[in-house]
């Protein structure tokens, strides 16, 4: 069995993967249920100062819609859109000592850990509510830069714009990280071109990783009822946004260097295993929890264990960030890469009762001719659609563009034939 423990903002966890912030959990019997199923640590949902977002869990709403839109009822497939509004824990955060004592106990005694996630309207109440959880004996916090719906409540400027700003992230990060001895993770958020300069300003400001990142805010609408689904802008995520996270994972990971926590789209434990191969060291499983049940939470685990196993991988440290390592980012690099040539096995080529690739290639380079698609190595750039697209595994690529140039001349008359007829 592949060693899963990895080494996260100091701290190791028996597995990478973490329940995120939500309402898995909100509560003790939540949290020692995630506990129960064999997560790496839980974090809570949010302990926070502002009473707005207390109020806005009691005025919780969740939509589950599909990829048309509509509501889901019964089953969620993988293509969930999961649009939905809570707030921070609806107790008051003083309720939430006894909580975090008891928690932390119960992780300690299973190998697993509890991670505090607090945010505040004010730069005092963060240092209050960050020692006041240390003081718990929690081993880590994570600081919650990123909630959408505070920018509502019209009560601080927290949330979703610290993470904004890498000064103002710089400035409430240090203030937390000089007032308790515990790491500090600092959540951020997507809704900003500047993630990975808001992820070193917190590094710099000597947060002990990064969580990257939270959900997106968006609005969704019911056409038959021409109504926005539960009555407006709500935070929507789910595994489509997965590819977006991953892209901040790889350039914080790169750019960076820092620990990072992988959070937003994780459906199962192939995104997990996607996550970490782009640079995260632990992942944060929250939405698909909800949907899906806590019993879901042994899956990703295992699953990513079997993979591991199945691959020859020791442990899980081995794939932290191996894809990203091999990415080419600059234009130099992308440039330098060597051209290739579309190769027709006319074997395999279903044509013409295939015609999917040549519809596809916008570089004139895949021609219809009577029997068979000629290519043109001319004019091909080496895209490689029409690689991707081929059902019948038909089409190889080449570095040799005189062997593509000579293993379709003997189509050359098929084709010629063909235009010919075609304009008579
Ligand atoms: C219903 C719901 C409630 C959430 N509550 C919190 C919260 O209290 N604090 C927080 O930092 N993030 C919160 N989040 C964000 C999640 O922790 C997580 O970052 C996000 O949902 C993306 O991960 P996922 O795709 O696994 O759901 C919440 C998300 C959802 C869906
Ligand atoms: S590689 Fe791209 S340009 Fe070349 S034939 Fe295929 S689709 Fe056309
Ligand atoms: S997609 Fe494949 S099978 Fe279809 S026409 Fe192109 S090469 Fe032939």
């Amino acid at each position: 069995m592949a060693d899963m423990r990895i080494e996260f903002s100091g701290i190791t966890l028996k597995n990478p993967i973490i329940v995120a912030s939500a309402e898995p959990s909100n509560s003790v019997e939540n949290i020692k249920q995630c506990i129960d199923y064999g997560a790496g640590a839980v974090i809570t949902k949010t302990i926070g100062d502002i009473p707005g977002m207390q109020q806005l869990t009691k005025n919780s709403k969740y939509a589950i819609l599909n990829d048309q839109g509509r509501i889901i009822k019964g089953k969620v497939p993988r293509s969930f859109i999961f649009y939905s509004r809570s707030g921070y824990v609806s107790e008051p955060a003083a309720d939430w000592i006894s909580i975090l004592k008891e928690t932390q106990a119960y992780a300690e005694a299973n190998g697993s850990a509890i991670i505090a996630n607090i945010a505040s309207g004010t730069l005092q109440g963060w240092i209050e509510l960050a020692k006041m959880c240390e003081d718990c004996g929690v081993p880590m916090l994570e600081v919650n830069f990123q909630c959408p719906h505070p920018a509502g409540m019209g009560e601080s400027a927290d949330g979703i714009w610290i993470a904004q700003d890498p000064d103002v992230t710089a400035v409430v990060t240090r203030a937390i990280v000089e007032a308790v001895d515990i790491p500090v993770m600092v959540k951020l958020s997507p809704e900003t071109n500047r993630l990975t300069e808001v992820a070193k300003a917190a590094i710099d400001s000597g947060a002990a990783s990064v969580g990257v990142n939270s959900r997106f805010v968006g609005f969704a609408v019911d056409i038959e009822t021409a109504q926005p689904y539960i009555d407006g802008p709500a935070g929507v995520g789910g595994p489509w946004a997965k590819y977006i996270t991953q892209r901040w994972i790889n350039e914080v990971y790169r750019e960076v260097g820092c620990h990072i926590s992988g959070s937003n789209g994780i459906f199962d434990w192939r995104d997990a295993i996607e996550f970490i191969m782009s640079g995260a060291r632990a992942m944060q499983v929250g939405s698909v929890l909800m949907l899906k049940g806590i019993e879901w939470l042994p899956k990703v685990i295992e699953g990513m264990e079997r993979f591991l196993d199945d691959h020859g991988y020791t442990d899980v440290a081995s794939i932290h960030g191996i894809a990203s390592r091999k990415a080419l980012t600059t234009a130099p690099e992308l440039f330098a890469v060597e051209p290739v040539y579309t190769l027709i096995d006319h074997d395999k080529c279903k044509f013409p009762k295939c015609n999917i690739c040549t519809r596809m290639c916008f570089y004139d380079s895949l021609k219809e001719g009577k029997d068979y698609i000629q290519t043109a190595p001319d004019t091909c750039i080496g895209c490689e659609l029409c690689l991707n697209v081929c059902p019948f595994d038909a089409i190889t690529m080449t570095t040799d563009k005189e062997s593509a140039l000579k293993s379709q001349q003997k189509f050359a008359e098929n084709t010629v034939e063909t235009t010919v007829q075609a304009a008579q």
